[in-house]
Parts: structure tokens; sequence; C-alpha cells
């Protein structure tokens, strides 16, 4: 494979918790490729997590802490970033997830509405924080990358994820809207990845996740798509080779948003021969 599809890009990757975190990989691939990354996360998460473990590997790249929600954490992010690389940014990864009402077990029709707040806030409108903030400070490279994860379940209803699934439909609306705007201005294309479900802290929260993951697996043709897999995704919309791609959800799911059913489930429906 080639090693230097982003040479002489610079960006920001959000999200990398531990190991298991989509954000490390795509931060390790990104490096892999030629680039040159800050690293962000909130500060609790600095403490929980091994990001400085990460930074060390990606060249001991700087770790900047940023609460998302926090207007004034992301103008510092962007101007610490933009210090450090003495110039723009090419590149955002925003790899955020979290609902207090799914970790404390709510039930969708029983929602803590500040609880639900919260969800909003940390899981899309951080997203518009982001780029609003990023765009006053002109703060991106023209032609610039910026990619969000989302899930499926923006789309269709999947019981256990909760009022995350109305973050992820109002993540991908800010995805569309503003990449309107950022790209009739500067260029700047947003997409959103929308990714198998993949073992990860975020993910794990989700109840009865092991059954489902083993479900999705059996209805997609390829498989779930690993965590590394979704990074060299990330990695091409980063890149030049997809310049005009804008203001799309695309879906990394090894075909499960497209199947209706497989064989391997209905099979299981089939009556018991006597
Ligand atoms: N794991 C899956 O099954 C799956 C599937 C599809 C999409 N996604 C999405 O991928 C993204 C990354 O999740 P992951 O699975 O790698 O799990 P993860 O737990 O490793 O990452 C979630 C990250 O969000 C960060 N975060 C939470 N609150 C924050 C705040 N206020 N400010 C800044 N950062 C904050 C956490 O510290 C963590 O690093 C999320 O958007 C998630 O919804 C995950």
């Amino acid at each position: 494979m080639a090693q230097d599809l982003l040479k002489g890009k610079k960006g920001i990757i959000f999200g990398a918790l531990n190991e298991m975190s989509i954000a490390w990989k795509v931060a390790e691939q990104a490096v892999a490729q030629g680039a040159e990354i800050v690293l962000t996360n909130a500060p609790i998460a600095m403490r929980m997590g091994t990001i400085n473990e990460l930074a060390a590997k990606c060249n001991n790249c700087p770790v900047i802490p940023a609460d998302a929600t926090s207007e004034e954490d992301i103008q510092k992010l962007f101007e610490g970033a933009m210090a450090h690389f003495g110039g723009k940014i090419d590149f955002v990864l925003h790899s955020i997830g979290m609902s207090p009402n799914v970790r404390k077990g709510r039930h969708y029709t029983d929602l803590n509405y500040k609880f639900l707040q919260t969800t909003l806030d940390v899981s899309a409108i951080s997203l518009h924080k982001a780029l609003a903030t990023a765009k006053k400070m002109d703060a991106l490279n023209d032609w610039g990358s910026v990619v969000a994860l989302t899930y499926v379940a923006a789309q269709r209803t999947f019981p256990d994820y909760g009022d995350m699934a109305d973050a992820k439909s109002l993540l991908e609306s800010i995805t569309r809207s503003f990449g309107y705007h950022y790209g009739v201005s500067n260029k700047v294309r947003i997409n959103t990845i929308s990714q198998s479900p993949t073992i990860t802290t975020a993910g794990s929260g989700v109840k009865g996740f092991d059954e489902f993951i083993a479900y999705s697996e059996s209805m997609s043709p390829l498989g779930n798509a690993d965590a590394l897999a979704c990074a060299d995704y990330c990695i091409t919309m980063f890149s030049d080779l997809t310049r005009y791609v804008t203001m799309q959800n695309l879906f990394h799911d090894g075909g499960f948003s497209n199947t209706g059913v497989s064989m391997e489930v209905i099979s299981k429906f089939a009556p018991e021969e006597k």
C-alpha cells in the first residue's frame, strides 16, 4: 500500500481513549501515511485512558485536552494545533459519542431530558462547535476534509441505541448543512462514516451489544467492518483522492445497511425437521 497518501497534511484527531478506540487506529494510520497530527480528548478521558501512549507512538505529537462541548476549549485547541503546525489544518476526525441515558439504562420512552441535552451536545452539537470555531478562525485549508463517525440507527430503529439514534441523526444533518456553507466558502468537505458495530468502550456501553454484533455479522455479506478497516476508510476521506465527496453519509458496514435479510438469519426461522 502507498505510504504517503497524507504526506504533508496536518490533522486534529478527537476521541482516542484507548487502543480499542476507532480514533486510535485512525491516528496510527494517518501517521503511517505521512500526516502530522495533534490528538485531543476530554480532560477526564486523559486520566481514564492511555492517549499519551498513542502520542508517543505518533512521533511524540502534542495532546491538547478539550471538552468538545466547550467553545472556549475548542478555540484553544485550534490555536494550539495551528501554532504547533505553523499553519492551517487539512483534516479533522470527530470520533465522539456519549449518552448518559444509555449509560444509566434509561429506556427511550422515559428519557431524562437533562441527559438528552448532554447526549446531543457531546455527540452531535460538538461537531457544529468544532466546525463553527474552525470557520471563524479560518483554521482549515481549502479542500480540507472533516469526518465524523456515525451509526445506521440514524436511519433505522435499533431499540437499545436509545437517544444516541437522535444524536446521530442530528450529527448527519449538521454534516449536510455545514457541508454546504463550508464548501461554498472554503471548499472544505464534511462527511460522516457509518461504521459497523465495533468492540470499543463506547460500543460496549450499548445493552445487548455482543448479541447485536453477532446479528450484524450474520446480516453483512462481507461481515462487520473492524476499527482498522474504518481507519483506512477515514484515511481515504482525508486524502486528495476523494476531494469531490462532501455532505455524504458513507456506509462502512460490510453491506449491512442494504441487506433486507441474509440466508444465515432466515435459516434460523426454518421449521425444525421431524
Ligand atoms: N463502537 C461502535 O460500535 C461504533 C459504531 C458506529 C459508530 N461509532 C462511533 O464512533 C465514535 C468513536 O467511538 P468508539 O467506538 O471508538 O468509542 P470510544 O469510547 O473509544 O470513543 C468515544 C470517545 O468520545 C470521547 N468523548 C466523550 N465525551 C467527550 C467530550 N465531552 N469531549 C471530548 N471527547 C469526548 C471519549 O473520551 C472517547 O474518547 C463515536 O462517535 C461512536 O458513536 C461507534
